[in-house]
């Protein structure tokens, strides 16, 4: 397996994937904590990431020397390589050309990196981002590229099996950057490619067995992908020592309840506790239009329903979570300062640490897209694992203003017909997430003879690759048109459509 040295790039987590992806293993450290785990982890190659740090500052992060001295290969990428240049003699310079964005790398010599792809005497699309740059090599190394902007845009030495690159090969943006961290991984550093959904699953139900024991085990569904294939492993691992509470906040999509219950309890025969409390969440928000307190009230009754009904099941000794990766990488922060909040978000992950439950949790060295594989790997029917993403605090935030059942109502319905149609037109899997809002908002319109004074109702799609930035979707207009016929045509309460256009950021992409 390969250990990926973060020193804070944005994108470090994407080279993650790309070596999964290559079916090998892979952990990310900050660069400041891998020094204790280089032994115990013993990697077969390690990977320094980049970042938006300077090796030309007094305090600059640098790797445990030992990452050059224990006999593994090295790939340092942008930062990385910088850093990994300085610390080896070489020197690193400010440079007066940055270079941002697509750049063309020319091969000037054969790399094991390259091979199977990238000649020398050919050109290549790769994405750059620096402002600092190499400007003389340490002893060993070669030049394999160069760019216009980065004479040593990519370097080797190959008696000790350590690469440069000036460039990002785990963005998209680099389109053989894939087969370039997969040869780093398999040629150079000779990885397996044995990391499969199969083996994780077989692994972890064995793992599962063992921390629980013959303890009773509870899980929080909340209609989600996370929590059900979580539910869904543990039921394989332990059987009827699981059981599930699913608290319905009354906020859910059309039929959505119904399905989570239908699928728990009649196709698995999982242990389901369905607690209906619409009543207490629609009561408690009762003339709340703050979105901030909302989402305070949502998450506090949350905690106390799951825990009143996880204190009726006897002996329960753990509880289970669908903590994914990202969530316990630790970020590597340059600022120093607390970040902003923007939204305080609640899910089932954020579960009471006073229940003196011990967790489990089975996910958390997956990213989102593994846990869409390993869930049909446990046969979780292919739409449900497909399924966008849905806030914890449900429809109450895409009811801008006071929440009432009526609301609740008409915005199900409306939102059940945009997605039926986008189901149709075949884009629900091209898009990230779509909704409709209710808008707080009554205009005046004209049907048959009459005149109606109606609420607003705002679409909203979104590209996305992890949710922290978005695009509009750009559907045409026909399909709009469609969609808003339809919907002011069959849900009473509704006499105008809009369609929201705004990326984010600067907006979010729930309104709330
Ligand atoms: P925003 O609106 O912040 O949303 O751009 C980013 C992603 O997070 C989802 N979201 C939530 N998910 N609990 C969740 O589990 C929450 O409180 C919450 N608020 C927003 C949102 O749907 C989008 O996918």
């Amino acid at each position: 397996h390969i250990l990926i040295l973060d020193f804070g790039s944005q994108v470090t987590q994407l080279i993650a994937r790309r070596v999964r992806e290559a079916g090998v293993y892979c952990e990310i450290v900050p660069f400041n904590a891998a020094e204790a785990m280089l032994d115990d982890f013993a990697p077969k190659g390690i990977i320094l990431s980049g970042g938006p740090a300077s090796v030309t500052w007094d305090d600059a992060p640098r790797a445990p020397d030992r990452v050059f001295s224990m006999g593994v290969p090295v790939l340092g990428i942008c930062y990385g390589q910088q850093t990994m240049v300085q610390q080896l003699g070489g020197v690193v310079a400010v440079s007066d050309h940055q270079e941002f964005g697509r750049a063309f790398l020319d091969l000037v010599d054969d790399c094991h990196l390259f091979e199977g792809f990238w000649q020398a005497g050919g050109r290549e699309q790769v994405w750059m981002s620096h402002g600092d740059r190499v400007a003389s090599l340490p002893n060993g190394f070669r030049v394999v590229g160069t760019s216009k902007g980065a004479p040593f845009a990519a370097i080797a030495n190959d008696a000790l099996r350590f690469y440069g690159l000036q460039f990002h090969p785990e963005v998209i943006h680099t389109p053989h950057g894939k087969q370039l961290i997969s040869n780093f991984v398999h040629a150079v550093c000779g990885c397996a490619a044995d990391w499969s959904m199969a083996a994780f699953r077989d692994a972890k139900i064995a793992e599962i067995r063992a921390q629980v024991g013959d303890s009773r085990v509870i899980c929080g569904l909340s209609g989600g992908v996370d929590s059900s294939v979580v539910a869904v492993l543990l039921h394989e691992a332990i059987g009827d020592q699981l059981t599930c509470v699913f608290v319905d906040t009354g906020l859910l999509r059309m039929g959505e309840a119904q399905q989570v219950v239908d699928l728990f309890r009649k196709h698995y025969n999982i242990p389901l506790i369905h607690r209906d409390a619409s009543d207490l969440f629609l009561g408690e928000l009762d003339g709340v239009t703050d979105p901030e307190a909302k989402r305070k009230i949502i998450g506090r009754l949350f905690i106390d329903v799951f825990q009143e009904e996880a204190d009726k099941i006897q002996d329960a000794g753990f509880l289970a979570q669908g903590t994914l990766y990202p969530d316990v990488i630790e970020s590597v922060s340059f600022s120093g300062g607390p970040s902003v909040t923007i939204k305080s978000h609640h899910n089932v992950g954020g579960l009471p640490e006073k229940m003196n439950l011990k967790l489990v949790e089975p996910l958390r060295e997956l990213f989102k897209d593994e846990v869409r594989i390993l869930g049909r790997e446990l046969g979780l029917p292919d739409d449900f694992v497909g399924r966008h993403p849905f806030p914890g605090p449900g429809l109450a935030i895409r009811i801008p203003g006071a929440v009432t059942k009526e609301k609740a109502d008409i915005l199900r319905k409306a939102d059940a017909i945009y997605l039926e149609e986008i189901r149709n037109e075949g884009l629900y899997d091209s898009i990230w997430q779509a909704f409709a809002v209710l808008l707080p908002v009554k205009t005046v319109g004209v049907m048959g003879d009459a005149r109606t004074y109606d609420h607003v109702l705002a679409l909203r799609a979104v590209t996305s690759v992890d949710g922290m930035t978005a695009d509009s979707y750009p559907f045409d207009h026909a399909f709009l048109s469609r969609v808003a016929t339809r919907i002011i045509n069959e849900v009473r309460g509704i006499n105008r459509v809009v369609y929201d256009i705004t990326s984010k950021p600067p907006g979010t992409i729930e309104w709330e």
